[in-house]
């Protein structure tokens, strides 16, 4: 079954240089990339990202990480893959989310750590489910950013909206 997935590269796996080691480990799955930029996260849109985890003792820390707060770095990336299986797929390469507990050959076991105040650096961010990738990609990406028709559409007229075009 063809599904999407979101990735985030984190701030520490930008800090690590890690993003074109990150992008060849993801390539062995011949998953296809629809979508990819580089973000500068804000405050909303991080909490809302996480909002799940948001009566977590971690949390307010887990909202500066993702901000590059922690790593000097304001700015993820963020990619879509799409392909048969893609998120079991991510996931595995991924490995566990508590990188001491991931596969060490997995990208989090391999790159990530644990702060001594506790918070997951686990240098990639892979959607769970397929309700999860729905919720994230919406979240991330606006229809136009992404090459191929993943969720319905509608149009929007806006004529008080202010937006910064080329000179
Ligand atoms: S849950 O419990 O299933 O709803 O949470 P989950 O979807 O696994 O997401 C947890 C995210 O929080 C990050 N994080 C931590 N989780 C647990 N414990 C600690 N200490 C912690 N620190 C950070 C974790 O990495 C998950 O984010 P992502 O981006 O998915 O890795």
């Amino acid at each position: 079954m063809n599904q999407a997935v979101l990735i985030l590269i984190k701030p520490d796996g930008l800090k690590k240089s890690l993003t074109g080691n990150i992008l060849t480990r993801l390539s062995e799955t011949k998953l296809e990339i629809v979508a990819a930029k580089m973000v500068r996260v804000s405050d909303e849109l991080a909490k809302s990202h996480y909002q799940h985890l948001k009566d977590k003792p971690f949390f307010p820390e887990l909202i500066k990480y993702l901000k590059g707060e922690l790593h000097d770095r304001l700015k993820v990336m963020a990619l879509i893959y799409w392909g048969k299986d893609a998120i079991k797929r991510c996931r595995e390469l991924a490995g566990a989310t508590n990188p001491e507990e991931a596969d060490p050959t997995s990208i989090r076991g391999s790159y990530g750590r644990i702060t001594t105040k506790g918070l997951y650096e686990n240098v990639i961010h892979v959607s769970s489910n397929e309700e999860d990738a729905c919720r994230e990609i919406k979240l991330w990406f606006d229809p136009p950013e992404i090459i191929v028709d993943l969720y319905p559409t509608k149009e929007e007229i806006c004529r008080e909206c202010r937006k910064q075009g080329w000179a």
